[in-house]
């Protein structure tokens, strides 16, 4: 469905570039000023350098040296680290936002702004390295983010509650994933709008215009191996899945990397499930920084999420890395799998 072009027809066609489709796009925002545009500009920078180290992460032991430590005598980084400093670093040096969470940082971090006034707007939560335990094993992981603006008045330094905002304030989501090849995808609240790199050139270019979750699916996603304690209801959608019956059973596909299960969920229609188990009671995924960015995205494309009784998007936070169980897809097989969870509400 989706054509991705030669590199070199990429520049003499009329192919949009990223850059081009922010500045053409910065119009649908209500608050327009430039602001969210530079932000999101700061993130696709900070991606190529996350981009270019993972695609090298195979070759650090070859390279590197025996120990631990690079050429200047620093510690050499697990990649989770390095994407964490890659973003946050890019993201104050260009002092366009006043705070940054990070699934990799204890606290929130607050940024004094470019002028006297430190009148930045945006805060950013990040994933910066998702599903980094797949790295050792060649397979893709990503990023993801999620942009709201300040509550608290701006000039004033960020408080918890500037990130404690439930997502359906977000004004902008995305993840980069770093795949077969890099895509970076995310909305502003005016449909989903994905974007490859072309590495030769380091341009990314508007490949994959109005992404759109297909209502149904034919996909499961999740990790089975969990099966004996998950809840009822999660064990019953999983058996529906599995059933003989009309397009049924379902073809089950579960990566381990959020972002490239829901990827491509979005592209072929599928769901995402990450439960509460009875070792984990709310689940493993955070809400601030992978539910409520992936949630924007999912029903900005069409589909749906949930955390099985209430929409992720209204939830209402109380810590920086909470965690909430996570039901995620083609709206209605999210619709069914909550018509499973709450015949079994007792159990939760
Ligand atoms: P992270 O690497 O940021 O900690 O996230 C890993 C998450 C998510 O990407 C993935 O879907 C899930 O953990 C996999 O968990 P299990 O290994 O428990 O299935
Ligand atoms: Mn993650
Ligand atoms: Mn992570």
């Amino acid at each position: 469905m989706y054509q991705i072009h030669n590199p070199y027809q990429m520049m003499s066609q009329k192919n949009t570039t990223l850059g081009e489709f922010i500045i053409e796009n910065q119009g649908e925002f209500q608050y327009s000023s430039g602001e969210l545009s530079r932000l999101i500009n700061s993130i696709r920078l900070a991606a190529k350098v996350v981009n270019h180290e993972v695609n090298k992460a195979g070759l650090v032991d070859i390279l590197g040296n025996a120990g631990d430590t690079n050429i200047q005598g620093e510690d050499q980084q697990k990649l989770d680290v390095y994407a964490n400093n890659a973003f946050i670093k890019t993201l104050t040096n260009r002092e366009i936002v006043c705070g940054i969470a990070s699934e990799e940082e204890d606290d929130f971090i607050t940024i004094k702004g470019r002028n006297e006034k430190n009148d930045n707007k945006y805060v950013v939560l990040i994933d910066p390295l998702d599903g980094s335990s797949n790295i050792d094993v060649n397979v893709s992981v990503g990023t993801i983010f999620s942009i709201y603006r300040r509550v608290t008045p701006s000039g004033t330094p960020v408080t918890l509650q500037d990130f404690l905002q439930p997502g359906r304030n977000q004004v902008a989501a995305g993840y980069i994933i770093y795949g077969t090849s890099t895509m970076i995808v995310y909305t502003t609240g005016h449909g989903v709008n994905g974007f490859t790199l072309n590495p030769a050139i380091g341009t990314y270019y508007l490949s994959h215009p109005n992404m759109r979750f297909p209502e149904d699916g034919n996909i499961y996603s999740v990790n089975e191996g969990n099966y004996v304690h998950f809840p009822q209801g999660i064990k019953d959608y999983i058996k529906y899945c599995q059933k003989e019956e009309g397009d049924r059973p379902y073809t089950s596909r579960y990566i381990g990397s959020l972002v490239s299960d829901f990827h491509r969920n979005m592209i072929k229609g599928g769901i995402y499930i990450y439960p509460n188990t009875s070792k984990d009671p709310n689940g493993k995924l955070r809400l601030l920084y992978e539910c409520n960015p992936m949630a924007m995205i999912a029903e900005q494309a069409g589909g749906s999420a949930s955390n099985g009784f209430q929409r992720i998007l209204d939830l209402q936070p109380s810590a920086l890395h909470e965690r909430t169980p996570f039901i995620c897809g083609s709206k209605n097989m999210v619709e069914k799998a909550e018509g499973f969870m709450q015949s079994h509400k007792p159990s939760l």
